[in-house]
């Protein structure tokens, strides 16, 4: 066991805010296997997956079934109403990326959050059924199914129709979900969700029986069985009674896309991720191509030198990220010129290593920071050693808070990940330009990076996180936290982290949990600093020396590894 000791910081920091120091034990090795592994945000959709393995399924028809159940088994992130990513890379080395984020519904428009004088409207791209994108979750399901399928359908599906209708026991952290969001349950939902009224305890059995019923849809009619019929005339009504704008043909419309995987190498690790519309891939590495120039692995971990040229990195990553990224089918990226290494040496030519570059120099603005974690990631990889990496999400955790009465699944909020007006944060704190305005179909921008590394052209890594904004740097800190400073899965999951994102300009970190003389040092060159409670739920599946999976899974959540 490793011990992170308290700092002089945290005991001086305790008498003047109340900080309360912890002395935080990290787990030296995640749960090892043999042949197979599955790390999601919930063990019994962990054991949906690990079932699928040990039956012969490949890691694509596990993520399937892992998607489903997390749909079930934490609603506030898991979903058939929302979007995501996956990457998949097969044994023969061959990658690919599907894209089932959500696009904006063909009534949007670029200023439909803002009144008649060109404010935004509080809230309005956030709570309620006008902040929903059409959802791409199940579409995307059925796409990879009709590629990498080879199991019966209705197998993949029917352990969470199973667990839908017959009820399990909630966790603490999953009652403490449902109970703290009752207010905006009430408020938002036009008619009230049973299982979302109620004073939950863990331990409590949940049952969601129209969950359940949509779910046996999606088993016996595949698209048709979410897209079309009752679940589609249950989506439009709910949209009717609530002021949304998801129509029929939006539905009927709706495509998941194949997309080319964006790679780069870092130290000789290929690095395989998620392109636009999500920003993840293009930022992770732009943040590696420049860390790379700098001796991480022998200034050490918590090093201030290391924290101040990842803080500088990310200023300048997320800068990029506000001007240049958005949906590639409306507007062009520049991916390969952001990831050049020549531009990325450049973009770190005023880089001081004695003092923090002021944001408001890299560009202008002052913004809020808000934070929340619900999306979900998991990771998978089968007996054949092939690996799959999903980030999905509804946004905001539980969404826009609106079920969709008679189908009982719960719709994204994913709009508010749209630039609504130019220069104004979203509610990550991130800002966006024209890139990232909206447009019907469009799909908003995403900070989701789901990511598979190779070394020596073997699978290495599988890594992912929740986190909005932080999902990238999470991401970026997990694999520095393997390559240069030699940690195993579990032990790099679970260490601290820290984020920053340009603007606001403030490094957030894990209360407690940073090295005290590197944070005074820190201060010292002008960087300024937030704590907060955590930041992301990693899962991963790290390929060890010996050939054995080390699971990763985030103390953090109720996330965990399923192996054998
Ligand atoms: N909704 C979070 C993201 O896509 O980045």
């Amino acid at each position: 066991m490793k011990k992170l000791s308290i700092s002089l910081f945290c005991l001086l920091l305790v008498a003047i805010i109340g900080c309360q120091p912890t002395e935080t034990t990290i787990s030296q090795t995640g749960l090892l296997a043999d042949s197979g592994m599955v790390v999601s945000a919930h063990p019994l959709a962990s054991d949906v997956g690990l079932e699928i393995l040990k039956n012969g399924g490949n890691a694509v028809e596990a993520a399937i079934a892992v998607q489903f159940a997390l749909a079930v088994t934490h609603p506030s992130a898991g979903n058939l109403g929302g979007g995501g990513f996956m990457v998949i890379r097969l044994k023969d080395g061959s990658s690919y990326t599907l894209d089932f984020r959500e696009a904006a519904p063909l009534k949007a428009h670029r200023d439909m959050y803002l009144s008649d004088s060109g404010t935004v409207v509080d809230q309005l791209s956030i709570d309620g059924h006008l902040a929903s994108g059409v959802p791409g979750s199940v579409d995307g399901m059925i796409k990879a199914y009709e590629k990498f399928g080879q199991m019966d359908w209705a197998k993949l599906v029917q352990p969470s129709i199973d667990l839908a209708l017959n009820g399990f026991a909630l966790t603490k952290k999953e009652a403490a979900g449902l109970n703290n969001n009752q207010e905006k349950f009430k408020s938002l939902n036009t008619v009230a969700p049973d299982f979302l009224l109620g004073d939950w305890k863990a331990g409590d059995k949940v049952v969601y029986t129209d969950l359940g019923h949509t779910l046996e849809r999606i088993r016996d009619q595949k698209r048709a069985g979410f897209y079309e019929g009752k679940t589609a005339d249950d989506i439009v009504s709910e949209m009717e009674r609530g002021s949304g704008i998801i129509s029929y043909e939006d539905l009927k419309t709706y495509q998941s896309k194949w997309r080319d995987p964006i790679f780069g190498y870092y130290k000789g690790y290929k690095v395989i991720s998620m392109p636009p519309p999500s920003s993840g891939g293009v930022a992770l590495l732009q943040l590696l191509g420049i860390v790379e120039d700098f001796p991480l692995n022998t200034l050490g971990w918590q090093n201030d030198e290391t924290i101040h040229a990842i803080v500088e990195a990310e200023r300048r990553v997320y800068a990029d990220r506000a001007t240049y990224l958005g949906d590639p089918d409306f507007t062009k990226v520049p991916v390969k010129e952001l990831v050049d290494h020549t531009y990325l040496t450049e973009r770190m030519s005023n880089f001081n290593p004695k003092i923090a570059t002021p944001s408001d120099s890299v560009a202008a603005g002052s913004i809020q920071y808000y934070e929340s974690d619900e999306t979900t990631h998991f990771s998978v990889v089968d007996k054949f050693g092939n690996a799959v990496s999903v980030t999905t999400t509804l946004n905001g955790g539980y969404g826009s808070k609106v079920v969709v009465s008679g189908s009982g699944f719960i719709l994204n909020n994913e709009m508010d990940d749209f630039s609504v007006k130019p220069g104004v944060p979203n509610m990550f704190g991130l800002i966006g330009g024209e890139a990232n305005s909206i447009q019907p179909k469009k799909r908003m921008l995403s900070s989701m990076t789901p990511t598979i590394v190779e070394k020596d052209n073997e699978l290495f890594m599988v890594v992912g996180t929740p986190g909005g904004s932080t999902i990238i740097t999470s991401v970026f800190q997990v694999i520095l936290n393997v390559i240069d400073h030699n940690m195993g899965m579990q032990e790099a999951v679970e260490v601290p982290r820290f984020h920053s994102q340009w603007l606001p300009d403030v490094v957030v970190y894990e209360n407690g949990r940073i090295d005290s003389l590197a944070l005074q040092k820190l201060e010292d060159r002008g960087h300024q600093f937030n704590t907060t409670g955590s930041i992301g739920r990693v899962d991963a599946i790290l390929v060890r020396k010996d050939g054995k999976l080390e699971g990763g899974a985030d103390p953090r959540g109720d996330d965990a590894a399923s192996g054998y």
